[in-house]
């Protein structure tokens, strides 16, 4: 086990680049089953949620061939089952993924039936509201959900709340099946349009991604193709975050600034000063930071995932910022560490009131989870003194080389090993 050591107090500056998005490659690896010959996905993030994605499909029977870091080329021509295991299942929530996939190409799924989590409950039911529609059975036994169809039909479902993992996994489900599809209320994240991007280039006919209507023809079969993932949203978004904080001045490059602006637009109010370029942002803040009101929603509203990262930011303005988070149920378990920090927060349901202060005082930390772990490393770079933040194998999930790439920006931050006697101790 791993803790971070981080010594604050430096403004970061420099180049850093972003990764592929981890919430697009979870979905575009399971939709190589569907395809008849080799894909090869660039831009993939060498993160633990992207090695569980492939050792899944190197269980199933897939063959997988390392081109480079970034670059795997995948062939599921001759997986020979439907059934992810148990154990592998468990390890990433997204494999949920996998159920459409292997619906759409073999007409039967099972993944491990996926509980609450630390965010709160994360019910699939608009997952098989979907491949019900379609003519899907489901039954769970032994904490193992599982779907079959005798024939996959195209189907008219109306999403009774937004959900990004439904419309995506019904887009899987559809792209292959008996006639058309209509999916109304959908999710319309940038990942969305990049897992209908990718299957669209597999031989699919997939239309509307990136509205609240997605229309899908299904198609005989897909066949293989090479396809380069978008950049990481949220990763940009989080070392915006970390130039904001310490006063510094960082230039993404690998972005695309469209799909930062509800990010870009709070920061610049905040008191950053934001550059666009075709691939790249730079973003610098000279003066004091400025109080905000944050809600957090689906796409293109202000995203969820960056809701730990500008309540931290918000510790340091000077006034009162009010953060609603608007998606999830339990997403402000990480504010009692920045009271301990001595952040001024005031949790009420789903409204944390922030009240600026001066400064943040180093403190041990915790990773409560991925997006509250990068929130841990902003706030531990704000302060003058030395922070360690345990359980950062939430963070790995998540962020390519972080430590590195801040190193990179000037931080001063180390990757520590935890001897097993102090962690038996500490339990
Ligand atoms: N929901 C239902 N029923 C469903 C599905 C979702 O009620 O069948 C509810 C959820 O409980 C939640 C809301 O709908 O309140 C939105 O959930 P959504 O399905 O959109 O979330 P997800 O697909 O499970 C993805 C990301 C999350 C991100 C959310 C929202 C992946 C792998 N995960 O989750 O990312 O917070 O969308 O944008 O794509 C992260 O990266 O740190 C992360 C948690």
């Amino acid at each position: 086990m791993e803790k971070f050591v981080i010594r604050g107090g430096k403004p970061l500056c420099g180049d850093v680049v972003i990764g592929g998005a981890k919430n697009a490659a979870v979905a575009i690896l399971p939709a190589t089953i569907l395809a008849k010959g080799k894909c090869v996905i660039e831009n993939l993030p060498c993160i633990s949620d992207v090695m569980a994605s492939l050792q899944i499909l190197s269980e199933l029977g897939a063959s997988i061939r390392m081109v480079s870091r970034n670059i795997y080329e995948i062939d599921t021509t001759h997986i020979d089952c439907t059934e992810v295991s148990n154990e592998l299942s468990r390890q990433m929530r997204a494999s949920y993924y996998f159920l459409g996939a292997l619906l759409g190409r073999f007409g039967s799924g099972q993944v491990a039936m996926p509980g609450g989590c630390n965010l709160g409950p994360r019910p699939i039911d608009q997952h098989l509201k979907a491949f019900t529609a379609m003519g899907a059975q489901d039954s769970v036994e032994y904490g193992m959900i599982r779907v079959t169809a005798q024939d996959l039909h195209g189907a008219h479902v109306f999403f009774d709340t937004v959900s990004v993992g439904a419309t995506m996994n019904a887009m899987l489900a559809a792209a292959t099946a008996q006639g058309t599809t209509i999916l109304e209320n959908v999710a319309r994240e940038p990942h969305v349009v990049d897992l209908a991007n990718c299957l669209n280039l597999m031989g699919a006919d997939i239309h509307g991604a990136g509205t609240d209507v997605i229309k899908i023809r299904g198609v005989k079969e897909l066949h293989g193709c090479t396809y380069s993932v978008i950049p990481d949203q949220i990763e940009a978004g989080s070392y915006m975050v970390a130039a904001a904080i310490t006063a510094g001045d960082v230039t993404l490059h690998n972005v695309i600034p469209k799909h930062l602006e509800p990010i870009s637009a709070k920061l610049i109010s905040a008191g950053c000063e934001i550059t666009e370029f075709d691939d790249a942002l730079r973003i610098r803040r000279t003066g004091p930071l400025r109080p905000l009101k944050i809600k957090t929603m689906p796409h293109p509203g202000f995203p969820t995932d960056m809701q730990p990262l500008m309540t931290v930011l918000m510790t340091l303005a000077e006034g009162t910022s009010i953060v609603t988070e608007g998606i999830w149920e339990n997403r402000f378990r990480y504010v009692d560490e920045l009271i301990h920090m001595g952040a001024r927060i005031r949790v009420d349901g789903q409204v944390a009131v922030v009240e600026g202060v001066k400064e943040l005082h180093p403190a041990p930390l915790r990773a409560t989870d991925l997006r509250a772990g990068a929130a841990m490393v902003m706030a531990a770079l704000a302060t003058s003194g030395t922070s360690e933040i345990d359980e950062t194998v939430h963070i790995e999930r998540g962020y390519e080389n972080i430590v590195e790439k801040l190193q990179e920006l000037g931080a001063d931050i180390r990757r520590v090993e935890v001897p097993v006697s102090a962690i038996s101790r500490a339990i």
